[in-house]
C-alpha cells in the first residue's frame, strides 16, 4: 500500500516525502510542477497531473493501492490571493474537492490535510489555540478555512478520518543538505534575507516598524520544515492505528520578531543586513504564536531542529548550494 503524497515536489512535501521514504512507506507523489519542482522529490514514484481534473485524480487511484493522502498541494501567497481569489478557490477547494470525491470512490479512509495558521485571521488571543474563532482575513486563508469546514462532514457520512494539520511559519531546510526552500517568487523572511546576504535580494525590506512589539516589527512563530514532515507522519500513523478525526496546530511556541530574525540570521552568516523599512504588508497581523500542547499530547510531537539558529543554519546551507 502507498502514500499519496500531493505536492510532493515543493518545500514542505518534499520534506515529507523524505520522512515518509525513512520509515520505508511506499510513496506516490501527485504534483503538476507548477511551483514544485521535479528535483525536490526524493524518491518515490512523480504522477506529473492535476488535481483541477477530477479524470488525471481518479486515475491515479485506479493506478495504485493508495492507503493514505497527504494533501500539500496549494497555492499560498496572500498578497497574489487578494489579487485573484478564482484562482485560489479554484486551486486550493476545487482541487481539494476532486482529491475528496476520488478518495470516497476508492474507499481510501485517511487524509492529513495541510492547513494554515491563516485560518483563524486576527488573532484574538495568544498564544492561538486550536478552539480559536476561525476568521480567515484573506482568500488563501478561506480557502483552506473552507476545506476545513468540509471535513467533519465526511468523518461523520463517510468515514473519512483526518488530521488537519495548522502550520504557523515553516522555515529551514533539510539537516543532511539534500532539500530546501525554493519558491519563485519568494516571499517569506527567512529566505530572502538569506538571499539578500547573498546579493540576489538587494531591495530587501523589513515589512513595517510600528506593530505593537517591543521593536515595532511582527512576531512570529518559525517552525522547522523537517519537524513538520515528521509531524505528518505521526498523524498518520494515528489515524492508522484508529484513532480519531483531529485539528493540530504546528508551531514552535516560540516567537520572533523580523528584527530578531535579521540579527540571529548576521550571526550564523557572519555578515550584515542593509536594513531598510517598507510599510507594512496588507494583512499582516502584529503577532502570530501557536500553542502547540495538543500536537505534543496528542500526537507525541517533539521539535528536534526548531531552535532558530539551527533553522537559519539549514536554510543558509542550502541557499549556499543552490
Ligand atoms: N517580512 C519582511 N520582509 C520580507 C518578507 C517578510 O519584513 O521580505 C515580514 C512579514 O511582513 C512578516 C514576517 O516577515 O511580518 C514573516 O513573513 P513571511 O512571509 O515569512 O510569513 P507570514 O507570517 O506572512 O506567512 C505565513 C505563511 C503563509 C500564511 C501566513 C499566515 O507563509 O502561508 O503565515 O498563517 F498564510
Amino acid at each position: 500500500m502507498a502514500i499519496l503524497v500531493t505536492g510532493g515536489a515543493g518545500y514542505i512535501g518534499s520534506h515529507t516525502v523524505k520522512e515518509l521514504l525513512k520509515r520505508k512507506y511506499e510513496v506516490i507523489v501527485f504534483d503538476n510542477l507548477s511551483t514544485g519542482h521535479r528535483e525536490l522529490v526524493p524518491g518515490g514514484h512523480l504522477v506529473e497531473a492535476d488535481l483541477r481534473s477530477l479524470e488525471e485524480v481518479r486515475d491515479v487511484f485506479r493506478r495504485y493501492p493508495v492507503e493514505a493522502v497527504m494533501h500539500f498541494a496549494a497555492l499560498m501567497q496572500v498578497g497574489e490571493s487578494y489579487a485573484d481569489p478564482q484562482k485560489y478557490y479554484v486551486h486550493n477547494l476545487v482541487s481539494s474537492l476532486n482529491l475528496l470525491q476520488a478518495m470516497l470512490e476508492a474507499e481510501v479512509k485517511y487524509f492529513i490535510f495541510s492547513s494554515s495558521a491563516a485560518v483563524y485571521g486576527q488573532p484574538l488571543e495568544i498564544p492561538i489555540r486550536e478552539g480559536h474563532p476561525l476568521q480567515p482575513i484573506n482568500p488563501y486563508g478561506a480557502s483552506k478555512f473552507m476545506v476545513e469546514r468540509m471535513l467533519p462532514d465526511y468523518d461523520r457520512a463517510y468515514g473519512l478520518r483526518y488530521v488537519s494539520l495548522r502550520y504557523f511559519n515553516a522555515a529551514g531546510a533539510d539537516p543532511e543538505g539534500q532539500l530546501g526552500e525554493w519558491h519563485d517568487p519568494e516571499t517569506h523572511l527567512i529566505p530572502n534575507i538569506l538571499l539578500h546576504l547573498l546579493g540576489r535580494n538587494p531591495g530587501f525590506q523589513v515589512f513595517g516598524q510600528d506593530f505593537p512589539t517591543a521593536d515595532g516589527t511582527a512576531i512570529r512563530d518559525y517552525i522547522h520544515v523537517t519537524d513538520l514532515a515528521r509531524a505528518h507522519v505521526l498523524a498518520l500513523e494515528k489515524l492508522k492505528a484508529g484513532e480519531p478525526s483531529q485539528v493540530v496546530n504546528l508551531g514552535s511556541s516560540r516567537g520572533y520578531s523580523v528584527l530578531e530574525v535579521i540579527r540571529a540570521a548576521e550571526k550564523v552568516t557572519g555578515k550584515r543586513v542593509s536594513l531598510k523599512f517598507g510599510p507594512r504588508r496588507p494583512g499582516d497581523v502584529p503577532v502570530l504564536l501557536a500553542s502547540s500542547e495538543k500536537a505534543e499530547t496528542l500526537l507525541g510531537w517533539k521539535r528536534e531542529f526548531s531552535d532558530l539558529e539551527f533553522i537559519i543554519e539549514t536554510a543558509w546551507k542550502w541557499h549556499l548550494t543552490h
